[in-house]
């Protein structure tokens, strides 16, 4: 794992927003992996500022996001898809076709999850996947023993998560329980893998993921199996490194 420490919050998002628009100026056709939560919002703001400036065309970018909770409508401001509704999609010229948000809410789970890995395939696979990190170690939605060999599929969200994501609701019980999210194998296949971690919080985890071989315990440490990862702390998530 490459490990690039920035100074702050700020120089992170920075940091990764233009690592996003690079990789789009490259490849216009390029398809990324999204994720959502506190960590990537400045990351969003920096990204819209950008297209703002003229500096990047999402017209061809595709995008998939990691994961959905279930039991929320599209239109429920905590779902993910108003996320990225509020965060990215309705400021710049991404084209609605082309954004993927895993669909919560059919009656058959076993066949959006097969669809949703497909139409990953379909659009050649994830060029450029951005990662947050869970104070337990998930990624996406994959909490500790999850394997390296899931793909999409419906999960039971951990009681950390729950209470970490209980920040963003009225109350503990509004939380949805479960969550529909790409596996760790998906997430493996990107060609290149950027995951973001900023604050105290997250030292404690990122010096965990560094210090052990990849385990289910700690679902982040499969990213050693991958030979193109990046990990953008700020000094404050790098704290606990040596
Ligand atoms: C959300 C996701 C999660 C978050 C993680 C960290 O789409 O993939 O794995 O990245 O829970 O969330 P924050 O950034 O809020 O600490």
């Amino acid at each position: 794992m490459n490990i690039v420490i920035t100074d702050d919050y700020s120089s992170l998002s920075t940091y990764v927003a233009k690592q996003i628009v690079t990789t789009i100026k490259n490849n216009k056709h390029t398809v990324l992996g999204l994720p959502t939560g506190g960590t990537p919002e400045g990351m969003y703001k920096e990204l819209v500022k950008m297209y703002n400036h003229g500096e990047v065309d999402f017209s061809s970018v595709k995008t998939f996001n990691l994961d959905e909770y279930i039991g929320l409508s599209k239109e429920h401001s905590q779902s993910y898809y108003y996320y990225m509704k509020r965060n990215l999609f309705n400021h710049v010229n991404l084209k609605r076709e082309n954004v993927h948000v895993p669909y919560s809410n059919t009656k058959n789970m076993q066949v959006t999850c097969e669809e949703y890995e497909r139409e990953i395939d379909y659009a050649g696979g994830i060029d450029l996947m951005i990662l947050g990190i869970g104070l337990n170690g998930h990624i996406g939605f994959n909490e500790p023993g999850s394997s390296a060999t899931d793909t999409t599929r419906i999960v039971d969200l951990d009681e950390s998560t729950i209470v970490a994501n209980s920040r963003y609701f009225s109350s503990l019980k509004d939380v949805p329980k479960k969550g529909i999210t790409i596996g760790i194998k998906t997430i493996l296949k990107s060609k290149k893998i950027i995951l973001i971690a900023s604050g105290l919080n997250k030292s404690q985890i990122i010096s965990e993921v560094l210090e052990n071989e990849p385990t289910s315990k700690i679902p982040a440490t499969y990213l050693k199996l991958h030979p193109n990862v990046q990990l953008v702390l700020d000094k404050d998530a790098s704290s606990n490194l040596d």
